[in-house]
C-alpha cells in the first residue's frame, strides 16, 4: 500500500449497549484495559493463575530473541490435566462436559468430566502401547465425534503434538501434512455422517499413507474408530481398531507435566504460496490465552452456561474454542457432528432449544446462509436461552450482524465479533459483552493485554478515520512460536514487513473509525484500487447485503483500462427475490437497482461496473470466499486452481451464468 489510506466511505451509526444485568455481573469490566496496559506481563501472569501448574514460571515472557517468544518460562503444566482431571478433582466429575449430537436424529451421547477423564487416560495408554512417545507427532483425521476430543487430549496428555486435519481434506492434503510434520501414527474413523449419509474417511487415509511414504514419511500405525460401520480395507500389521485398543486400556494414567513451551499442536493453514504453513502452538501460553479469552469474551459463567461453538475441530476455532479454552474452563458444551440443514434447515435452532444453549459462536458465512433461508425457520424455535452471540472467520457485514442479533438474539443479546487467526491462537480484537457498546460490523478494539494498531506503509499508526495494515504491537501468550520446521518462513511471513517497529504483520487491511474503533477489511490481497481510491471489498459487499433482496455478495477488483481496477460483484439473492429476477427482463432491472444501491450507500466510486446474480459462491472448506477464482471470471480468464474449493462444481454454475448474459455491464 502507498501512503494513501483506505477510503473511509461507509458510516455506521447504530449502537447496541450491553444489557444492564449482563454489564453489572460481567466477568471483565472496563478497568481491565487500563490495568493490563499498566503492566502487561503482570496482567497475563494473573490470568495464568486460572490454570493449575505443577511448577510455576520464573519469568512471564522471554522476548530476548524476537520473534521467538517464550511464555511462562520455567513453568511446568499439562494441558489435558487442566482440561479434565482438575475438574474431576474439584468435585465436578458428574458435570456434563459434552452434549454430543450426531447427525442422525436421536444419536446422542452425554459425556461427563469423569467419563472424559477415563477415556482420555485410556487413549493415552493405548497411544503409548502403539509406540507413541513424548514429542512424537500424531495426525488426527476424524469427524466431529467425541473420540476426536479424546484423541487430542490424549496426545496432549502424553506430550505428543497433534495435527488435526479437517475431514473434508483430500488424501493428498493429509499426506502432505503427515509428511511435513513426520507423523508416525494417524487416528481416523471408518467414516462420518454428512448430509444424512455416511461418508468414508479410511480410504483417504490408506491412500495418504502410501503418498506419505513416497514423501519419505513412514506411518507405523493407524488407529480407527468405528463410527458408520461401513466396510474398510484392513492392513493387519498397521491398522488397529479403537474399540480393541483404547476401550480395553486402563482408565488409570498418571500424567506427566511438561515445560510450558512444550509443543502442543501443529495446525496447517494456507499461505500465499501453495505449501501450507504448519503453525506451531505450545502449551502454557496457549492455554492461558485461550482460557482467559473464552471466559472474558463470552462472559462465561461455567456453572450455568451451555456453550456451543459450531466450528469443525479441524480448524483452529475448534481447537481454541471447542477444546482447550472451554474445557479448561469446565464448561458444559454442545458438539454437533453434521451440517445445519440435516435433516431440516432448523436443526441448529432445534439443538439450541433442546439443550438450552446460552452462548453461541458461529461464522458469518453460516449467518448469511440462514438469512438466505429466511427468518421464519429460526422463529419456529425457542431461542430465549441465548445470552451472548459470537462471530468469527470473516468480517461480519453490518446487516448480517443486525439480523443475527435480532433473529437469533431476540434483539436483546450482545454480538461479539471476534478477530483472530490460526497464528494468534486466541481472540485478539473483540468487544467485551458487558463493557462495549457494539457497532454492527466492527470488531471494536484489542482485548485487555493485547496490542493492535493500524499502520501505513512506513509502519506509522494512521489517525482515526483512516485505514491501513493491521499489526499486533506486543507479543501475546497464545502466539504462534514458529512454522513447523521453517523458522525462516516464519520470520519472513510475519515479522519482516514491519521489522523496524517489531510489529507482527497480520496480512489484513483495517481502518480506525472516528472513535478509534477497528473495522477489519479482509486480507490485504483483497483490497482494490479504483481510480486511485483504495476500496475494500468488504465494505462494498456489506452495502450489497444491506439491500433487502440480497443474501450474500462477493466483490473483486478486475483489471480495467480506465480506472485501473473496476468493482465486479457476484450476488446471491434471498429466496424471495429469486423468482422476480427470473422473469424475463427483470434480472437487468434488479442489477441496476443494486448498482444504484451501492452508489447510494458508499458513493459513485464504489458503484459496481458489473453485477452477476449467481446461485452459489466459491468457498473453501472453512467457508472463505475464494475471490481469486471470481477475479478470473471477471477478467474473462481460464479459472485457476479449484482444488481447495468445498464444492468444485460451483465455478461451473457461475461460468454458466456468465455465458447466459445474466450479468450487466455498461
Ligand atoms: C483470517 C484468519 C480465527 C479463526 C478462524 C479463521 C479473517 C477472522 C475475523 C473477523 C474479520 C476475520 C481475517 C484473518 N478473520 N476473524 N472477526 N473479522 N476478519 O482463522 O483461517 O487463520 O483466518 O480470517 O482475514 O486474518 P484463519
Amino acid at each position: 500500500m502507498s501512503d494513501e489510506t483506505l477510503s473511509n466511505l461507509s458510516t455506521e451509526t447504530r449502537r447496541f449497549e450491553p444489557p444492564a444485568e449482563l454489564a453489572a455481573n460481567a466477568n471483565v469490566k472496563a478497568e481491565a484495559y487500563d490495568r493490563a496496559e499498566a503492566d502487561r506481563e503482570a496482567f497475563w501472569a494473573e490470568q495464568a493463575e486460572r490454570l493449575d501448574w505443577d511448577q510455576k514460571w520464573d519469568r512471564v515472557l522471554d522476548w530476548d530473541d524476537p520473534p521467538f517468544a517464550k511464555w511462562f518460562v520455567g513453568g511446568r503444566i499439562n494441558a489435558a490435566y487442566n482440561c479434565v482431571d482438575r475438574h474431576v478433582e474439584a468435585g465436578k466429575g458428574d458435570k456434563v462436559a459434552i452434549h454430543w449430537v450426531g447427525e442422525p436424529e436421536d444419536d446422542t451421547r452425554e459425556i461427563t468430566y469423569a467419563d472424559l477423564k477415563d477415556q482420555v487416560c485410556q487413549a493415552a495408554n493405548a497411544l503409548i502401547e502403539l509406540g507413541v512417545e513424548t514429542g512424537d507427532r500424531v495426525a488426527i483425521y476424524l469427524p466431529m465425534i467425541p473420540e476426536t476430543v479424546v484423541a487430542m487430549l490424549a496426545c496432549a496428555r502424553i506430550g505428543a503434538p497433534h495435527t488435526v486435519v479437517f475431514g473434508g481434506f483430500s488424501a493428498d492434503a493429509l499426506a502432505n501434512r503427515v509428511a511435513d510434520c513426520e507423523a508416525k501414527v494417524i487416528i481416523t474413523a471408518d467414516g462420518g455422517y454428512r448430509r444424512g449419509a455416511p461418508s468414508a474417511l479410511k480410504p483417504a487415509v490408506d491412500e495418504a499413507v502410501g503418498k506419505a511414504a513416497d514423501l519419505g514419511q513412514k506411518v507405523d500405525k493407524v488407529l480407527v474408530v468405528r463410527r458408520t460401520g461401513q466396510d474398510v480395507a484392513w492392513d493387519e500389521g498397521r491398522d488397529v481398531w479403537w474399540h480393541d485398543s483404547v476401550e480395553k486400556a486402563s482408565t488409570e494414567h498418571a500424567c506427566e507435566f511438561f515445560d510450558s513451551e512444550h509443543p502442543l499442536y501443529v495446525m496447517y493453514t494456507s499461505g500465499t504460496t501453495g505449501k501450507p504453513k504448519g503453525i506451531l502452538h505450545t502449551t502454557g501460553g496457549y492455554l492461558v490465552g485461550t482460557s482467559y479469552t473464552h471466559w472474558a469474551v463470552f462472559d462465561l459463567k461455567a456453572d450455568t452456561d451451555v456453550y456451543w461453538c459450531t466450528a469443525d475441530v479441524g480448524w483452529v476455532t475448534g481447537h481454541s474454542y471447542m477444546v482447550y479454552g472451554p474445557l479448561s474452563n469446565a464448561v458444559t458444551q454442545v458438539v454437533y457432528e453434521g451440517t445445519p440443514d440435516s435433516p431440516h434447515k432448523g436443526r441448529w435452532w432445534e439443538i439450541i432449544q433442546t439443550y438450552g444453549v446460552t452462548i453461541f459462536y458461529t461464522a458469518p458465512t453460516a449467518i448469511r446462509t440462514f438469512m438466505k433461508w429466511g427468518s421464519d425457520i429460526p422463529a419456529k424455535f425457542d431461542l430465549s436461552s441465548i445470552r451472548v452471540l459470537g462471530s468469527v472467520g470473516e468480517p461480519i457485514n453490518p446487516e448480517a450482524y443486525v439480523w443475527y442479533r435480532a433473529t437469533i438474539g431476540g434483539d436483546r443479546v450482545p454480538v461479539v465479533d471476534t478477530w483472530w487467526q490460526t497464528e494468534t491462537g486466541q481472540i485478539m480484537i473483540s468487544p467485551l459483552p458487558g463493557v462495549t457498546a457494539g457497532k454492527p460490523g466492527s470488531a471494536m478494539k484489542a482485548l485487555p493485554g493485547i496490542g493492535a494498531d493500524v499502520v501505513n506503509d512506513e509502519g506509522e499508526p494512521v489517525p482515526d478515520g483512516s485505514g491501513g495494515f493491521l499489526v499486533l504491537t506486543k507479543p501475546w501468550p497464545a502466539m504462534l512460536r514458529t512454522l513447523w520446521g521453517d523458522d525462516e518462513r516464519f520470520k519472513e511471513t510475519y515479522w519482516t514487513r514491519f521489522a523496524d517497529q517489531g510489529f507482527y504483520f497480520a496480512g489484513d487491511g483495517a481502518k480506525k473509525d472516528e472513535d478509534g474503533d477497528l473495522w477489519l477489511l479482509g486480507r490485504v490481497d483483497d483490497v482494490m484500487n479504483v481510480s486511485g481510491h483504495r476500496l475494500s471489498t468488504t465494505e462494498i459487499e456489506s452495502a450489497l447485503v444491506s439491500h433487502p433482496k440480497v443474501a450474500e455478495a462477493a466483490v473483486v477488483g478486475a483489471a480495467d483500462e480506465t480506472t485501473g481496477q473496476a468493482v465486479c460483484a457476484f450476488v446471491i439473492l434471498r429466496e424471495s427475490a429469486v423468482e422476480e429476477a427470473d422473469e424475463p427482463g427483470e434480472g437487468a432491472d434488479l442489477v441496476q437497482e443494486l448498482r444504484n444501491h451501492v452508489q447510494k450507500e458508499i458513493g459513485a466510486i464504489a458503484k459496481p461496473r458489473q453485477i452477476m446474480i449467481v446461485p452459489e459462491l466459491p468457498k473453501t472448506r472453512s467457508g472463505k470466499i475464494m475471490r481469486r477464482l471470481l477475479k478470473d471470471v471477471a477478467e474473462h480468464r481460464e479459472v485457476g486452481d479449484v482444488t481447495t474449493l468445498a464444492d468444485s462444481t460451483v465455478m461451473d454454475l457461475i461460468k454458466d451464468k456468465e455465458g447466459s448474459g445474466a450479468g450487466s455491464e455498461d
